[in-house]
C-alpha cells in the first residue's frame, strides 16, 4: 500500500521520452504513480512486495520492481514502462513470439517478463536458456510452468538477430 505520510510535492519523470510533471506523496510509490497518475496501467501489481517483478519497469536502464521504489528517488529518472517498448524491434520480437508459443496466459506477469527480456537482449542479443532463466528468476509466472516463456525469449533473440543487422537503441 502506498505511503501518503508527508505533503504531496510537485515531482517530474521522463516516460517513454516525455516530462511528466505531477504532484505526489515522497513515499508514494512509483508503481501507483505511472498507473494511477499518468495512466500507465500495462504496468501490473502482484504481489506489491518486490518479490513477484509484475510491476518492473527500466529506471534510468535498470530493471527495477516500481513497487519498492518510493517516487522521490525516482524524481527527475528516465523511466521505461511497457508503452514506451512498442516500437523497439525486440519488443515487437518478443510480442511475437510471446503469442505464438504460448508465453502469455493470464497476461499478469507478461509486461514485467517482457521488460525483463528486453534488458537482457540489449545487453545480450545471443543468450543461452540459462541465461534467460537467471534474468527472468525475479519475475513470477503462475500461469505457464516458464518453458514456454524462456522459448519465447530464446526465438525472439534468433529472429532478432537475422531480421535486424542494425539494431537500434533500447533506451
Ligand atoms: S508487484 Fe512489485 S514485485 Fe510484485
Ligand atoms: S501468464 Fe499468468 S502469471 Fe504469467
Amino acid at each position: 500500500m502506498t505511503k501518503t505520510n508527508g505533503a504531496k510535492r510537485e515531482l517530474s519523470l521522463i516516460v517513454n521520452g516525455e516530462v511528466r510533471i505531477f504532484h505526489a506523496y515522497p513515499m508514494e510509490r512509483l508503481l501507483d504513480v505511472l498507473r494511477g497518475q499518468l495512466g500507465l496501467t500495462g504496468t501490473k501489481e502482484g504481489c506489491g512486495e518486490g518479490e513477484c517483478g509484475s510491476c518492473s519497469v527500466l529506471m534510468n536502464g535498470a530493471l527495477v520492481n516500481s513497487c519498492l521504489v518510493p517516487v522521490l528517488q525516482a524524481q527527475g529518472s528516465q523511466i521505461m514502462t511497457i508503452e514506451g517498448l512498442d516500437e523497439d524491434a525486440r519488443i515487437c520480437a518478443l510480442q511475437e513470439t510471446f503469442l505464438e508459443l504460448g508465453g502469455a496466459q493470464c497476461g499478469i506477469c507478461t509486461p514485467g517478463m517482457i521488460l525483463a527480456a528486453c534488458s537482457l537482449l540489449r545487453d545480450q542479443p545471443q543468450p543461452t536458456i540459462e541465461d534467460i532463466r537467471e534474468a527472468l528468476a525475479g519475475n513470477l509466472c503462475r500461469c505457464t510452468g516458464y518453458s514456454q516463456i524462456f522459448e519465447a525469449v530464446a526465438e525472439a533473440a534468433r529472429r532478432y538477430s537475422e531480421h535486424c543487422s542494425e539494431p537500434g537503441s533500447i533506451r
